[in-house]
């Protein structure tokens, strides 16, 4: 199966693995984000309604004597079960941690060179990372509620392996510029894949239309049949939408191409950093210009969402025609076994389940952009803690945007369609009525809208015998209009009708060839 393989790169799988242990929304037994204790390993038992256990949390032996060992100075005691549960990201932060150590690996690098720290610091804190991150890439990153963060969580590894250089990693540095410069890498990442699965489905789409450029199915308006069509302009109108969608991703790309790091907490530093080194390291075209827009910004995400929801928009449109053709009343297509499913009871059935999926993401993707917007929306500059929720909702959505592309250039790809069905679909519906209002309209010169009207009572007499237009007596079309002659039979198959509507753009075989070429040529299909 072609174009079923997620492409790699930073996040997938790892999203995969901390969603996938992540259930959203409230469980029994658990408060806060609903994460399981099982996940986690905290000894949460009591359901959260229960005031025993709310009592227990906040006289727990641990919270009066362990604060933070981060931000723990100015603190005498140390937060409530309730405050480290509602305040940990690390079950999902941790899909970050890729973009965290690169950063700071660029950052202490900088630090480095520019004296801030010594080289010989810097040299240590980056071998403690790159031997973290191979820690993470074998074992995991492990929860501990207490860490909060995949930041803390990294840093406090680090102290662990190599001692006190590790507390100079934070110099001229906040995680408030740290999160929104990792968070803008994975998902920078993320439209690249978005990217590479559109140009996947694209390629299916146009291989598939070059194939039936000139196969004859019913084109409709509201799913009635209205005028005959070729499957290759059908296949190619969702490569324009895929198109489009592609450059969304690409625009939002670019747009978000600027590093925040180095903006600090919110005001920028005083230490002398070099923001276009570290810029420059992590792969950004320049660093952000304003510090306070730099840690408060999450449209790059919503821009990320926004191209993703109208993606899925389009996949799920793709999703339902698919879905609709592969019925048996319609029995255009017959989608792949592979990305199909049996029912448990009725043993002839074949269930377009994938394509149900892709349709059924695209609303918990635009969920997703609704709930970032309203995250964001009211928020004063600079940080506030709600913008910790941007991840969870962006990691959804991306996975399953990445799945549902996948899955849509793979039905794409392996479907078979019934050509025969589709043209005798075609044949029945009266799909050529129009050529007859044109034909009156060209061949008798005829106005339209009484050509319309003529039409009318031929469809109607058609009908009433159970005919095809094509299959009406001239002496019968006569009786209508006296002005029909012999000459219309040609008009009304489905092949002249599909091959007289080549007008840019049409549906004529000959137009959908041309456009073929052309997208194959700027897919680079024909190198
Ligand atoms: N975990 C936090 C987040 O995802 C990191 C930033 C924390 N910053 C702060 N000022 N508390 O947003």
């Amino acid at each position: 199966m072609k174009g079923l393989i997620l492409a790699g790169g930073i996040g997938s799988p790892a999203w995969l693995r901390s969603m996938a242990a992540m259930p959203l929304g409230l469980t029994a037994g658990s408060v806060g984000r609903g994460v399981s204790c099982a996940d986690s390993g905290a000894p949460l038992s009591q359901p959260a309604s229960s005031s025993a256990r709310v009592t227990g949390i906040v006289s727990d032996e641990r919270d009066k004597t362990g604060s933070n060992a981060m931000w723990g100075g100015r603190f005498a005691a140390g937060p409530s079960a309730i405050m480290r549960e509602i305040n940990a990201s690390i079950p999902f932060d941790k899909a970050l941690w890729r973009e965290d150590i690169a950063g700071s690996r660029a950052h202490a690098a900088m630090l480095g060179v520019q004296g801030i720290i010594s080289g010989a610091d810097a040299a240590v804190i980056d071998a403690g990372l790159a031997r973290i991150a191979e820690e993470y890439e074998r074992d995991g990153v492990s929860e501990d509620w207490d860490l909060e963060d995949i930041h803390m969580t990294t840093e406090s590894r680090l102290t662990a392996l190599i001692g006190a250089a590790a507390g100079r990693l934070h110099t001229a540095r906040s995680r408030n510029d740290q999160v929104a410069t990792d968070f803008r890498l994975w998902v920078r990442a993320a439209c690249e894949r978005a990217e590479a699965g559109l140009e996947a489905l694209q390629r299916a789409l146009v291989t598939r239309a070059g194939e039936h450029a000139a196969t004859i199915m019913p084109g409709f308006t509201h799913l009635q049949t209205a005028q005959p069509v070729t499957l290759g302009h059908h296949l190619l109108a969702y490569y324009e939408m895929a198109r489009r969608d592609r450059s969304r991703f690409a625009d939002a790309r670019a747009r978000m191409d600027e590093c925040p790091l180095g903006s600090a907490a919110l005001a920028g530093t005083g230490f002398p950093i070099d923001r276009d080194a570290t810029a420059q390291a992590l792969g950004f075209a320049r660093p952000t210009a304003n510090s306070l827009d730099a840690v408060s910004d999450r449209d790059f995400a919503l821009d990320y969402l926004s191209a993703a929801a109208q993606c899925a928009l389009h996949l799920s449109r793709l999703a339902e025609e698919l879905i609709v053709w592969a019925s048996q009343p319609f029995g255009f297509v017959c989608l792949p076994d592979a990305l199909s499913t049996g029912s448990s009871i009725m043993p002839q059935k074949k269930n377009p389940d994938a394509a149900e999926l892709v349709r059924g993401h695209s609303g918990r993707i635009t969920g997703a952009l609704v709930s970032l917007m309203v995250t964001m929306k009211g928020l004063p500059l600079a940080y506030s803690k709600d913008m910790q929720d941007d991840k969870p909702p962006v990691f959804e959505a991306a996975g399953l945007l990445d799945l549902s592309l996948a899955a849509m250039a793979g039905m794409i790809a392996d479907s078979t369609f019934d050509t025969a069905r589709m043209r005798a679909s075609a044949d029945a519906g009266f799909a050529t009525a129009t050529d007859l209002a044109d034909w009156l309209v060209r061949e008798a010169g005829v106005p339209f809208r009484e050509a319309h009207h003529i039409t009318g009572a031929a469809v109607r007499l058609a009908e009433s015998r159970g005919v095809a237009l094509d299959r009406l007596p001239l002496a019968d079309l006569q009786a209508i209009d006296a002005r029909i002659n012999e000459r219309v039979f040609a008009a009304l198959s489905v092949e002249s009708s599909v091959a007289a509507r080549a007008s840019y753009g049409g549906t004529a075989p000959v137009r959908v060839g041309e456009q073929v070429k052309a997208a194959r040529l700027s897919l680079g299909m024909d190198d």
